[in-house]
């Protein structure tokens, strides 16, 4: 490799990672670019929730109520009762992991329920993500626990209800880290 093509493939990196921030804030002081991120705008990015409910908002919902939710927002793409229509299953599949026919649904493989609160607020309904609040979407998750036989139709799913939920597939991982919730 010569040298100078060495020192293009050097400086391709340096840009990639090591030297994008000093670079850009020394940009912003000399040609007055860019703007600090406000703590405000950071909100709407810091959204995740872990698996051990780091994060939940505050709100509520039940299952009857994630009902009638679902029946307007979800149900054209992933059928009724969560199964048969164009989009994932999200019930069913219990005890098929080890079949030749495997259906890898909320209730059969998702080892967290937390993930529903996050994976539903960041990703649905997918014609329009991030629309629902927070008391929608803990009755959403209520629905899709009820549907898969987890939780019943009264259970109040709530910040500290949904991270103590135990999913039927839990131990169905072989942890690479100790610390994950069990
Ligand atoms: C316009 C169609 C559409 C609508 C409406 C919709 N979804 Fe989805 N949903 C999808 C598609 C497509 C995927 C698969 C996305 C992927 O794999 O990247 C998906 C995936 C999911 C998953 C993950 C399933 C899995 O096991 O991986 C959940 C949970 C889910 N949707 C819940 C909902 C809820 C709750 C609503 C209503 C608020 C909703 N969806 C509305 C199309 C839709």
């Amino acid at each position: 490799m010569s040298t100078l093509k060495f020192s293009r493939f050097a400086l391709g990196w340096c840009l990639g990672f090591v030297c994008l921030a000093p670079l850009h804030s020394q940009t912003q002081q000399r040609l007055g670019l860019g703007q600090n991120l406000s703590t405000e705008t950071l909100k709407g990015w810091d959204i995740d929730i872990d698996a051990y409910g780091n994060g939940l908002p505050a709100g509520q919902g039940n299952a009857t109520q994630g009902a009638v939710i679902y029946a307007e927002k979800c149900q054209a793409c992933h059928g009724e009762k969560g199964v048969g229509g164009p989009a994932n299953k999200l019930a069913g599949g219990a005890g098929s992991l080890n079949s030749t026919t495997p259906l890898k649904s909320i209730g059969s493989f998702w080892p967290y329920a937390t993930t529903l609160f996050d994976y539903i607020r960041r990703a649905m309904p997918l014609t329009a993500p991030q629309s629902l609040n927070a008391d929608q979407v803990y009755s959403l998750s209520a629905y899709l626990l009820y549907l898969n036989g987890i939780v019943n139709t009264t259970y109040t799913v709530d910040a500290q209800s949904l991270p103590a939920i135990k999913m039927p597939n839990l131990q169905g991982f072989k942890p690479i880290v100790d610390s994950l919730p069990e």
